[in-house]
């Protein structure tokens, strides 16, 4: 069955950045706690999701060589749609001038795992190029009087192009997960701001990212020895050292982003891969790790090989 290899990427962050240092101001917080507590530095801040998706979206096209005439479908894994309707994606589809269909999907900071997921499915029956783009503008439903959350979480977005191979392709394995009992521990009700049982949150976090990442590991046959890189979903630097920790993979094969972006939920694991390949950190034929959890609870993984 044919599947999906990446061709292009590409990233966007607003231009106003957030301290820490600015949270003091409003807050009562440090720049110490937080760092200490979160790996959180800074966070971007502005935008829209269509602006920001359709800013990542250019990059990877024009990384990739290809216009938006060249794709067919468009997948924009958000949970900061513009509106309630229409979706998102359509705004991006006509900015780029895509040819095919426009699709948003929520499954929170899951998203663009399971969009990955879901581009590999939709090869198999025929697409040839997807877009897929994670954009968030966590900012728009963030409760900034609320420590809480308010140092947590940042704007941003991050692009692939896939592309359908003749072979099985580059998607070695996933696993896909939801326990819809657990909705109270992080929501966003219609026109209010954004609820977190925070302590919770991270309990189950360590718990269903080491499951996942130990399940896609078994199904692709790979040692934790053999992966090149693991790109987590950056939502706190103690969850990813704690899940580290567990799986037995070096801290220094983590994708860290989180310092510069807190949590941009969909955007965050494209923001870190983003980074590590711009940073030589990917090379033809690594094995990478993509896992991520979020409200619903949601989790996703996937073992990706790096094209040569
Ligand atoms: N600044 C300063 N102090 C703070 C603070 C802040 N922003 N937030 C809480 N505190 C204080 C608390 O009042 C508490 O003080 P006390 O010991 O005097 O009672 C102390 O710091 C510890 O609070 P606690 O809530 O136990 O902190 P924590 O270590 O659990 O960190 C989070 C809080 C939110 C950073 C952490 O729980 C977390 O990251 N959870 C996961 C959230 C997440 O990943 N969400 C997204 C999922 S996709």
């Amino acid at each position: 069955m044919p599947g999906l290899r990446v061709v292009g990427w590409g990233t966007a962050v607003p231009e106003k950045v957030v301290t820490n240092r600015d949270l003091e101001a409003t807050i009562d917080t440090s720049d110490e706690w937080i760092f200490e507590r979160t790996g959180i530095r800074e966070r971007h801040v502005g935008g829209t999701t269509a602006s920001l998706g359709t800013e990542a979206g250019r990059k990877a096209l024009d990384q990739a060589g290809l216009t938006g005439a060249d794709i067919d479908l468009l997948l924009l894994a958000t949970t900061t749609a513009d509106k309630i309707v229409p979706g998102t994606s359509p705004t991006i589809q006509h900015n780029l001038g895509i040819a095919g269909g426009a699709v948003d999907l929520n499954a929170a900071c899951s998203g663009f795992v399971y969009g990955l997921v879901i581009a590999n499915g939709l090869f198999a029956s025929g697409a040839k190029r997807i877009l897929l783009v994670g954009a968030e503008t966590l900012s728009t439903i963030t409760d900034w009087d609320d420590r809480g959350t308010a140092i947590l979480f940042g704007d941003g977005a991050g692009a692939l192009v896939l592309e359908r191979t003749d072979d099985e392709g580059d998607l070695l394995s996933w696993d896909l997960g939801s326990d819809g009992s657990l909705t109270d521990l992080l929501y966003c009700n219609h026109g209010e701001k954004m609820q977190m049982d925070g302590k919770e949150v991270f309990r189950r976090a360590v718990r269903v990212v080491v499951d996942s990442a130990t399940t896609v590991l078994e199904k692709a046959k790979i040692n934790v020895d053999d992966l090149s890189l693991i790109v987590p979903h950056q939502a706190n630097i103690r969850i990813i050292q704690a899940a580290c920790q567990r799986l037995n993979i070096p801290e220094e094969k983590a994708a860290i982003v989180i310092d510069r972006f807190g949590n941009t939920s969909s955007a965050s694991i494209p923001l870190a891969l983003v980074d590590a390949i711009e940073n030589d950190r990917v090379h033809g034929g690594d094995t990478l790790l993509l896992t991520g959890f979020g409200a619903g609870m949601t989790w996703a993984s996937a073992v990706l090989r790096w094209p040569h």
